[in-house]
């Protein structure tokens, strides 16, 4: 490499997203001008925005039920009472993942345990079999947007009649096997927060096809016994059956905000292209790095590449600090799962003290080595090659300094 090459340095910003889309900011001033911002705020037979958003969402996954919300952490709380988790009762989830996960579970009074991760950075199923018999249900975070082996996570669960929701806060766009994500389990989770696949600043959707727990979510949410606008829930048989027994909490989307994702989900498919045609350059420029591991993802998995994850096995924590230290000096802001304070969105296990947990050496050492770099759509592909030969040679500098 030449020396010009070693000196350079990025000047995009990690956190900035895309523009909404024209259509998108028409629609929302649409509804700005109409002053019909509450969901329910409709006229007779009319479907509202956030209506038409759900219909339109439950399309794209191939759900029969679809619920937008306040937040994807709303979603996951809101799908644990959904399914009658209570104060006190276990809840199976990952070790690896953000501290919204153990939120929701915490904000039920349920107790998570922790599942161990894999060098692929998906939930380990032979500790999920091993710990199975402790929860009936298990919130399943594919974290980063990488998807265990469904087929063989789904058989441990049926076995055993655990009850599987899915945190797709990474995976919207994402499969296995042809089957989107958020369709193996129960129900499913989305966000539509800034930094997920469509942008509406806060937002999220539940999908399922269990009319039951389809009914409770919608009750839920709050929909002041107007379920009956909604245009991808059950019948309304299903909410006289549950519709006295399940409290109101809060966590509505609104029509503005679903103005504004309607044009965004169209382009998904688009967007998913772009993500992984930056992700895979990235990786590419990886490859081959002394000391650094990439993640291999297997067949079977359709991902969406908005963040990419690399492996410092066995580093110590200086070297890392090092490497971080140094690509950020070049403009490359990377992220650290394996640090012993939380910072940012980074989290692990065990800095979530309100939630009891058993150590996992193995975990521990993998979520020690994990580095994280977010992949925003305003970075072009040169940016992407950019960015890959800074952090090889960055990591390649540190690994084979004394
Ligand atoms: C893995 C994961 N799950 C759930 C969420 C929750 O989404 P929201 O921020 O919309 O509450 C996030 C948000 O960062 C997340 O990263």
């Amino acid at each position: 490499m030449s020396e010009s090459m070693s000196q350079e340095v990025f000047s995009g910003n990690f956190t900035q997203q895309e523009p909404i889309p024209e259509d998108a900011i028409a629609a929302a001033v649409a509804v700005m001008q109409s002053g019909r911002l509450h969901r329910y705020n409709v006229a007779l037979e009319e479907l509202g925005e956030a209506a038409l958003l759900e219909q339109e969402f439950a399309a794209i996954t191939g759900a029969k039920f679809c619920l937008a919300v306040a937040s994807g952490g709303y979603a996951m709380g809101c799908a644990l009472r959904a399914l009658g988790v209570k104060p006190g009762d276990k809840v199976l989830t990952n070790a690896f993942t953000l501290a919204p996960v153990p939120g929701a579970i915490a904000s039920v009074g349920a107790v998570p345990v922790f599942v161990g991760v894999t060098e692929g950075l998906v939930i380990d199923l032979d500790d999920l079999a091993a710990k199975a018999d402790q929860a009936d249900v298990l919130m399943l975070s594919h974290m980063r947007g990488h998807i265990a082996d469904m087929d063989a996570l789904m058989a441990i669960c049926d076995a055993q009649n655990i009850k599987v929701i899915e945190d797709c806060a990474h995976t919207m766009g994402g499969g296995w096997r042809g089957v989107a994500s958020g369709r193996h389990g129960v129900m499913a989770c989305y966000s539509t927060q800034t930094y997920k696949h469509v942008n509406s600043g806060e937002g999220g959707f539940l999908i399922s096809d269990d009319e039951e727990a389809m009914a409770r979510a919608i009750i839920l949410s709050g929909s002041y016994m107007l379920y009956e606008r909604h245009a991808a829930a059950p019948a309304p048989e299903v909410f006289e059956r549950v519709k006295y027994h399940t409290p109101n909490v809060s966590g509505r989307m609104d029509n503005l905000r679903a103005a504004i994702l309607r044009p965004q989900l169209r382009k998904l498919d688009q967007q998913v292209a772009a993500w992984n045609a930056r992700h895979d350059v990235v990786l590419q420029g990886l490859r081959g790095t002394p000391g650094l591991q990439v993640v291999e993802r297997p067949d079977g998995e359709e991902y969406v590449g908005s963040s990419i994850q690399f492996l410092l096995l066995d580093w110590s924590e200086a070297k890392i600090n090092e490497v971080l230290r140094r690509c950020g000096a070049r403009g490359v802001e990377l992220k650290w799962f394996g640090g012993a304070e939380p910072v940012a969105f980074t989290s692990r296990y065990d800095s979530w003290r309100y939630a009891p947990s058993e150590a996992m050496p193995k975990t521990d050492r993998i979520l020690k080595g994990i580095v994280d770099m977010r992949i925003p759509l305003t970075f072009s592909i040169e940016d992407c090659e950019m960015l890959a030969r800074i952090v090889k040679s960055e990591v390649s500098a540190v690994y084979q300094a004394e």
